[in-house]
């Protein structure tokens, strides 16, 4: 099975947002992943629910929508509206991760839950049944253009067992390059977000190409 890419406009040229998820999609993109920071959660400021709006006519690809916020439950059901296809959330930004997942797929979306580098996979250990992606952060959120964190790859190696039995995809999201992409791959991962791996250059065929 060939890994999906799932490539995040966070370091696009935001004057472009339109052009750029077209070309992206283009460019054989599977997902387009929207970095919503809040600059309170995550250093970084980035957009809201009417970027996700905006561009829901520019392409037919699911929307992969990661929400670094501090007030989540208040935000999802605004993505959700705004045509967003899978809404993750980090887990320390819930006091009731249960209640979160149940709200998301309450709104008929896939359910997600994202990872810090420090945070133990335990958490998601008895809310399996409401998953739909576990999104694996390889650096602390925030920019685009970090250096991967090694031990991650056991994180994504414990996950990977266990969730065995379970229709859960693995995410991961974080200094994706062809070198570490492999390693993510080998490690368990289904889902590559990709940011300036591709971006770099323009040549965005070609970068994805070199990913997959
Ligand atoms: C970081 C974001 C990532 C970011 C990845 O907080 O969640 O999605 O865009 O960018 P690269 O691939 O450049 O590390
Ligand atoms: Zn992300």
């Amino acid at each position: 099975m060939m890994v999906k890419i799932s490539q995040s406009i966070l370091s696009v040229n935001y004057a472009k947002f339109g052009q750029e998820v077209e070309a992206l999609e283009n460019a054989g993109a599977d997902m387009i992943h929207f970095d919503v920071m809040d600059g309170h959660y995550v250093p970084n400021i980035t957009f809201g629910s009417q970027l996700v709006k905006s561009l829901r006519p520019y392409s037919r690809l699911p929307f992969d929508v990661h929400l670094m916020v501090t007030n989540p439950m208040e935000m999802i059901p605004w993505f959700a509206d705004a045509g967003a296809d899978i809404i993750t959330i980090h887990a320390e930004t819930v006091q009731h991760l249960d209640r979160a997942l149940s709200l998301i797929k309450s709104l008929g979306k896939k359910a997600g839950v994202s990872l810090n580098p420090s945070t133990s996979e335990e958490v998601l250990k008895y809310v399996l049944d409401k998953l739909d992606l576990i999104l694996v952060m390889t650096v602390n959120p925030g920019f685009g253009g970090q250096d991967f964190i090694p031990s991650q790859l056991e994180k994504i190696a414990r996950i990977k067992s266990m969730i065995k039995g379970y229709d859960i995809e693995i995410e991961v999201d974080g200094g994706v390059n062809p070198m570490t992409a492999q390693e993510c791959v080998s490690a368990g991962a289904d889902i590559l977000v990709a940011g300036t791996a591709v971006l770099v250059g323009g040549k965005y065929k070609e970068n994805m190409e070199a990913l997959r």
